[in-house]
């Protein structure tokens, strides 16, 4: 990462911590989620396959509600995290491919809150952010896209219990154990 892109996304997390004061009410920044959920199921109803299309549905919401409860906890911004989570492999599920989805998804995920106006710029940026480093979980980015890379991999380690921990997730999901005392 060089200089100036720190200094972004520092720039970033520092208005994601200013939106938590409230500029705009709860009702309206709830009334948004809702919308985005609305499209992105509009979304996913288009796969064919109804078990993949079950899986993706409950993923999105499951890192969608982890990464509330993560912002919460870290006194960051719930409702874009929660607007991330809810994008953040949607041009995977979209395409059928994992193949760089998370940059490619990232770009679909602009494209969607700049168009149906679900977010301002500063907004989408936080977004964009969190979904483009949302693959890179054995580095540490910015405050909001770590939240994005800790809520994924809690429904990837949670979901199913039953399940290995996959390795490069393991040092991630034991230190969110930690965190949240489990
Ligand atoms: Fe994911």
């Amino acid at each position: 990462m060089n200089a100036g892109n720190k200094r972004f996304i520092l720039l970033v997390d520092e208005r994601a911590v200013v939106r938590l004061t409230g500029e705009k009410p709860e009702e309206e920044q709830m009334g948004r989620l809702k919308e985005l959920r609305k499209y992105v199921e509009q979304e996913l109803n288009k796969m064919e396959d109804a078990g993949k299309r079950n899986s993706a549905v409950a993923h999105l919401y499951g890192v969608s509600l982890a990464a509330t409860m993560i912002a919460r906890k870290r006194g960051l911004d719930a409702e874009l995290s929660s607007m991330a989570a809810m994008l953040h492999d949607l041009h995977a599920y979209k395409t059928g491919s994992y193949d760089d989805h998370a940059h490619k998804g990232a770009e679909l995920a602009g494209r969607i809150l700049r168009e149906l106006k679900f977010a301002d710029e500063a907004e989408t940026d936080i977004i964009c952010s969190a979904i483009y480093h949302h693959d890179d979980k054995l580095v540490t980015d910015s405050l909001m896209d770590e939240v994005l890379k800790d809520a994924d991999v809690i429904h990837h380690c949670m979901n199913d219990l039953s399940k290995p921990v996959k390795e490069k997730e393991q040092a991630r999901f034991d230190k969110l154990c930690a965190e949240f005392g489990m």
